[in-house]
């Protein structure tokens, strides 16, 4: 029921100057609008998007339902650009979905700091296009994170530091930019049949990864999650049931995604940076929503479809015949059966490694990627 399908061949991009304009056709058997983007690391590529073109795997688990709402129109124009980036950013222009507090929380200050600093009457009414001025003593200093006030594991273990604060911006599914480097991403956990298995390999391997958790999960099974920031791994929020969020309302949305980073923020003192939206269904509400939560949009561009069990050799065949520089490699440790997952793990890290990648969390993927 963890079906992965869509985005992941969507690879359609188009970035401008810059700014975070993005246009891109997904092709796929329900075609909807895509826009997530790749990072260049070279001026802008000029050349029209192109579509994907590997076939749609046939889901062997049932549908989630009918397939992303084709009404998705498409997200609003992006405003927001951060400038002057030398020495970190001191001025933000607010982009739709913003709000102050997540701008604060964005550029580790705080909203009383942001209101008297540009004379703001009313916190709760900023505009689009608004230029912000932000403290320049603390633009590059992310919030510390909350203490975790009901967390009851490893008091003496260290914050979650370790992980490069994601900026705003366009959704990523592959970070070119990066060079030499890709990310494996895990999704649907934390799970007590599986996710202690991928764990205990990526430790072998001496390896990072990122674990895009289910909220109501995570919530009851903090230690895990404490494990895995503890270990070095990155975590990001996947929703709090993994919803399809593209038939939900905003409100349902907000819930279900803001419900997740408090989860995951009380167990591991951290508030995610980025999202994975399950089954990779996106509409501008989802983004706006994401974005006002101070969160990125994380697709992906390698599929393992491992869901479907096409066996080990398969699931590491794909993955590693598939990666490019700044790969995003998509796979699961929970949602349902992910034995194969499991065992083909370790010839994933391999393969990758033999043609000379380094693996990263995403986080480190996109500051690779500057
Ligand atoms: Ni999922």
């Amino acid at each position: 029921m963890h079906i992965s399908r869509g985005a992941g061949l969507a690879i359609a991009g188009l970035v401008v100057a810059g700014a975070a304009t993005a246009t891109g056709i997904a092709l796929t058997r329900t075609p909807r609008r895509d826009d997530s983007v790749e990072v260049p690391d070279t001026p802008a590529p000029t050349a029209p998007p192109t579509a994907g073109t590997t076939p749609l795997p046939v889901p062997s688990e049932p549908s989630p339902g009918p397939a992303p709402d084709p009404q998705s129109g498409p997200a609003p124009a992006t405003t927001g650009e951060i400038t002057a980036a030398v020495v970190g950013p001191t001025t933000y222009t607010v982009r739709s979905g913003d709000t102050l507090s997540a701008i604060a929380r964005r550029f580790g200050t705080t909203v009383a700091k942001l209101t008297e600093l540009n004379q703001i009457a009313d916190p709760n009414r900023i505009r689009v296009g608004q230029v912000l001025k932000l403290p320049t003593s603390v633009a590059t200093t992310p919030a510390p994170p909350t203490p975790a006030p009901t967390t009851p594991t490893t008091p003496t273990s260290p914050p979650a530091s370790g992980q490069p604060r994601v900026p705003s911006g366009p959704a990523i599914s592959r970070v070119p930019g990066a060079g030499k480097r890709v990310a494996l991403t895990f999704d649907d956990g934390p799970n007590g049949a599986y996710t202690d298995s991928i764990l205990a390999t990526l430790k072998r391997r001496h390896v990072k990864g990122t674990f895009y958790v289910i909220g109501q999960q995570a919530a009851r099974d903090g230690a895990r999650l404490t494990r895995m920031r503890d270990a070095g791994h990155a975590i990001g929020n996947h929703s709090w049931d993994h919803s399809q969020l593209t038939k939900l309302s905003r409100a349902d949305v907000q819930s279900q995604l803001k419900r997740t980073s408090d989860a995951i923020e009380r167990t591991t003192g951290k508030r995610p940076d980025t999202f994975r939206p399950p089954y990779g269904a996106r509409n501008a509400a989802v983004d706006e929503v994401a974005r006002g939560l101070g969160m990125r949009d994380i697709i992906w561009d390698v599929d393992t479809v491992d869901w479907s069990r096409p066996g080990a050799d398969a699931i590491a065949r794909t993955a590693v015949d598939n990666a490019r520089n700044g790969s995003i490699i998509l796979m699961h440790d929970g949602g349902g059966n992910r034995e194969q997952t499991v065992a083909a793990l370790d010839r994933v890290i391999t393969g990758l490694q033999a043609k000379g990648f380094e693996l990263v969390t995403v986080p480190q993927l996109v500051a690779a990627g500057g």
